[in-house]
């Protein structure tokens, strides 16, 4: 990831100054861009947008989409709701103890639950996994 620099923290901010509703957006931009949304973005976004940085803060922490500091690990999102747990995704989960090359994710459907169990890379869903195909994944990113 690229290291957060004020112009382009400003870019992101003008790109979205004066819309309705553009905290998220914001939000997924900055974490697109620098792979975290850290303090000095909340400092900013909070005076673009004039909130408080704890309003701001408040919705970086509610959504598993955002980090506080850069993810360690590719991060996979694993499908744990009802579909996907009925179609496997348990003991596929189980499969994946002890991995440290990874950061697994629980995510709450995916909107494939006809051909899970699922998981979503980046913006990439993977589908029908088992064992095999989830090993592949995480060889993938890992
Ligand atoms: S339950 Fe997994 S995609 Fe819907």
């Amino acid at each position: 990831m690229a290291p957060m620099t004020p112009t382009e923290l400003d870019r992101i901010l003008a790109a979205h100054a004066g819309r309705e509703g553009a905290l998220l957006p914001i939000l997924h931009d900055v974490q697109a861009a620098f792979g975290h949304v850290g303090e000095e973005a909340v400092r900013a976004i909070a005076a673009a947008l004039n909130l408080s940085r704890a309003e701001v803060h408040g919705v970086v922490s509610f959504y598993h989409d955002f980090h506080e500091t850069p993810a360690p690990r590719p991060v996979i999102k694993l499908c744990r709701a009802e579909s996907c747990q009925a179609r496997g995704g348990e003991a596929l989960a189980a499969t994946l103890a002890g991995e440290t090359r990874v950061t697994i994710e629980p995510v709450y459907c995916l909107g494939l639950c006809s051909v899970g169990p699922n998981a979503m890379v980046g913006d990439g869903l993977h589908a029908r996994l088992d064992a095999a195909r989830l090993s592949a994944l995480v060889e993938s990113v890992a």
